[in-house]
């Protein structure tokens, strides 16, 4: 039913300067593999076979990464070599990837409205910001894990963690009432509240699922924290109405827009490769 993935993946990565100056920060990678396969990776797991990335200028690497390379095919045949390509041929084999580009840094909510083209007006679709990685090892991912209550209420969902509440500022961060076990009616969400006027502790992580009627809304919203187009405020105005689900996932997420979590998620998964 969701089969449609969006990566908005067109912001500067500037925590990671110099690094980051002609790189994308989505091919930073964690072990051997850029931060945007690991996200493609959870999208395809849920079933998505359309991965729809929102690119800007300097990010051909993206393009480059989910196509065939023939030379090193070549390079490399027949050696042990190929075994480390598995995983990437088999994404290339099985999905489509689609790209456009955000001209300008005009916020997270512009970028997902110039996905418009690429997914469509008809459909529910899902955002993965890549540099939030999720792992869940005991069981299903946290995309899959929100594509199976989408079919139970039918409605945009935003995937929540609980944060320290000297954290909140960092995030968008929902108030709700729980209506099943992890499960949240959003009835508010404030995206990057001062901490002592946040609505709670309960802060979204880069997981939506997305209703097409965003768009519309999108187009209406004005430019809010820090003088961009924000989600946060788009949803807001389908919270008012019922139709936002706070999700608390099952996994773990690592921040690895930080230098901080970046590390930290290196650490798990090396430890997780031996
Ligand atoms: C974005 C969203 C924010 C969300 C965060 C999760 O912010 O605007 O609501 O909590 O992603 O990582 P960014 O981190 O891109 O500033």
């Amino acid at each position: 039913m969701i089969t449609k993935c969006l990566f908005p993946a067109a912001g500067y990565g500037t925590r990671f300067l110099p690094a980051t100056k002609a790189m994308p920060k989505e091919m930073l990678p964690i072990l051997t593999k850029p931060l945007i396969q690991y996200g493609v990776e959870e999208a395809a797991e849920a079933g998505c076979s359309i991965m729809a990335t929102i690119t800007g200028r300097g990010k051909r690497a993206i393009t480059d990464h989910f196509d065939i390379s023939y030379e090193l095919e070549h390079q490399i045949k027949d050696t042990s070599k190929e075994d480390m390509l598995k995983e990437i041929r088999k994404l290339i084999a099985t999905c489509t990837f689609t790209y456009t580009r955000q001209n300008e840094m005009k916020g997270l909510g512009d970028a997902i409205y110039k996905g418009k083209s690429l997914v469509g007006e008809s459909d529910p679709f899902a955002v993965i910001l890549a540099d939030d990685l999720c792992v869940n090892t005991k069981g299903d991912g946290v995309l899959t894990q929100m594509v199976k209550l989408y079919k139970k209420y039918k409605c945009s969902i935003v995937a929540i963690m609980e944060v320290p509440k000297k954290d909140v500022h960092k995030y968008g961060v929902i108030s709700g009432r729980e209506i099943e076990k992890n499960i949240f009616m959003v009835d508010d969400m404030v995206e990057k509240p001062d901490n002592d006027k946040a609505p709670s502790n309960l802060a979204i992580i880069g997981r939506y699922i997305l209703t097409p009627d965003i768009f519309d809304i999108i187009k209406d919203t004005k430019p809010g924290k820090n003088g961009e187009i924000q989600i946060t405020d788009a949803l807001l105005t389908l919270a008012k109405k019922g139709m936002v689900i706070g999700y608390k996932y099952e996994g773990k997420r690592f921040d690895c827009g930080s230098v901080d979590g970046y590390v930290e998620a290196t650490n798990y998964f090396y430890n997780l490769s031996k």
